[in-house]
Formats: C-alpha cells, sequence, structure tokens
C-alpha cells in the first residue's frame, strides 16, 4: 500500500504554490455568505497544511480542521503559530478521518476543499464522509466541498503533466501519469517525484498514488437525498458558471 500524502506532504506548499488561496477563501465566504449568512462555526474535513482554515479564521470564523495526515497535519499547526493570537485561537487541527472523524459539537458549516471528496472513492467512503459532515451540522447547517466533475474529466480526460517547481536549493520535478477505469469512475494517478536539494546534492526520489473519483451530479443529489440534505447549489470552483463538460471543478452545496 503506498501512504498518501505521507512524505509527498513535505513538498505540498512548494507543488501549489501557484494555487490561489486567498482567492478560494473569498469564494467560500461569498457561498457561505449566499446560503448561510449567520455561519461562524466550520468544520473542515481535509484541511490540509491549513492554508484555507488560517484564511477563515482572519475573515472572523471559527475552524476546526482534521485530516489524517500527521505530516499535514504538523504543517497546518506549524502555519497556525503564525498567525495573530486573535485569529489563532479560532483555529484547532485534529487528526481523523473524514469517514468515521466525530467532534462533540454541532457547526454551522462543513466544508471539504481541494477534491478531498474525490479522495473518497467507493460508494461507502463517499456515504461515511457525507455522512461525518451531516452529523456534525445543526439543523439547517451548510454543506459545501468541491470535487472532480465527471462530465468534464471524460470529456478532457487526464493525461501526463510534468510539474517542475523550485525553492531556494530545492527542486522538485513531479510526474503525474494518470489511469483511468471505466468501472468505477476512478482516476488513478502515479506520482513519481525527484527532489533535488543542492544544499545537501542528493536527489531523492518519491513515488505515491493516489486514487481520483469523479462525481455526476445525479449521484450527489441521490446522496443528499439518502443522507438527509436539501441540494442548495452546484458550479464551477471560483466562477460559479454552471457545471458542464469543460468544469473539471465543480462545488457542491447541500442543507441539513
Ligand atoms: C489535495 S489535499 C487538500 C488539502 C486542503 N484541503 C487544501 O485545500 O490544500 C487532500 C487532503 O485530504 C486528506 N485526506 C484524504 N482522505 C482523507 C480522509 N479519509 N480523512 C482525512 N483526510 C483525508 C489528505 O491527507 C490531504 O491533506
Amino acid at each position: 500500500v503506498t501512504l498518501t500524502f505521507g512524505t509527498y506532504a513535505r513538498y505540498y506548499d512548494l507543488l501549489y504554490r501557484d494555487k490561489d488561496y486567498s482567492a478560494d477563501a473569498a469564494f467560500v465566504r461569498s457561498l457561505i455568505e449566499r446560503h448561510a449568512p449567520a455561519a461562524r462555526r466550520v468544520l473542515e474535513l481535509g484541511s490540509g497544511t491549513g492554508l484555507h482554515a488560517s484564511l477563515l479564521a482572519s475573515a472572523g470564523f471559527s475552524v476546526h480542521g482534521v485530516d489524517t495526515s500527521d505530516e499535514q497535519l504538523e504543517r497546518a499547526q506549524a502555519r497556525r503559530r503564525t498567525l495573530p493570537e486573535s485569529d489563532a485561537r479560532r483555529v484547532t487541527f485534529s487528526k481523523g478521518d473524514v469517514r468515521s472523524v466525530r467532534i462533540a459539537e454541532p457547526f454551522d458549516v462543513a466544508m471539504s476543499l481541494f477534491h478531498v471528496m474525490s479522495y473518497q472513492t467507493s460508494n461507502e467512503d463517499i456515504r461515511a464522509a457525507f455522512t461525518t459532515a451531516r452529523t456534525h451540522l445543526r439543523p439547517g447547517g451548510l454543506f459545501l466541498f468541491d470535487c472532480w466533475f465527471g462530465p468534464a474529466v471524460l470529456t478532457d480526460r487526464p493525461s501526463i503533466r510534468v510539474k517542475d517547481v523550485h525553492d531556494g536549493p530545492l527542486s522538485v520535478v513531479r510526474i503525474a501519469r494518470p489511469s483511468m477505469s471505466a468501472a468505477d469512475n476512478v482516476c488513478e494517478v502515479h506520482y513519481r517525484m525527484f527532489v533535488r536539494d543542492r544544499a545537501a546534492g542528493a536527489v531523492e526520489e518519491i513515488e505515491e498514488t493516489h486514487r481520483m473519483r469523479y462525481f455526476f451530479e445525479t449521484e450527489i443529489r441521490l446522496l443528499f437525498d439518502q443522507l438527509g440534505f436539501d441540494f442548495v447549489a452546484a458550479g464551477e470552483w471560483l466562477t460559479d458558471r454552471a457545471p458542464g463538460f469543460d468544469t473539471w471543478s465543480v462545488y457542491f452545496c447541500g442543507r441539513a
């Protein structure tokens, strides 16, 4: 078994430093303002290195993040320590699996960002993750997540990609080799990374496989029905365009 977000986590922020987390956080705020304007307490499922949580805390929300990866949690805690005391007080993290974690308090919003739900590849996994969201929401609370969107993934199928990033003495080349399987709506992305630390003069090779499920609106509606969510909205991540054959990343909102 390959550990997902093991060693890989060490280079997560470097690999995604071009991702506009501020734009993400602003978009999340706009969705919360539209659909749950009184919301203050947010549960983040799969909080990664904690950047969304920190940005939302700066905007006045209190956020509890859970993640299974010790490496990701360590980075999230380190980031928390860099925040102004008043913001840091509103952010907490704990180790937990989004399929089973139970926290003894209700939340106004359960959110899961940057495809964490696509990591829940089996029907059992996704049902369990949605149940976690449902269980923690007070009545009327908002569930918000983004995922790979089936119609677009099948239209513009994933292909081999190379990413090349540098930070000081560190350079990372990552080759992503996807393979699709028609039976289960899953794309298996095999990552091979070459990390060069010019100071140490060594090259490290890391391999990880991430299994990603793409979802269709009909199955999200079915799951929402089954698990006690009203369907609220769906749209392209960041633009809010109607989901279509060219919207790879789509968000869904449900109301508890
Ligand atoms: C692509 S990262 C996204 C992290 C963060 N939300 C962000 O936007 O940067 C996926 C994250 O989901 C976490 N994850 C995946 N499956 C999980 C599970 N079943 N329970 C908890 N965390 C999970 C991984 O450890 C990783 O940190």
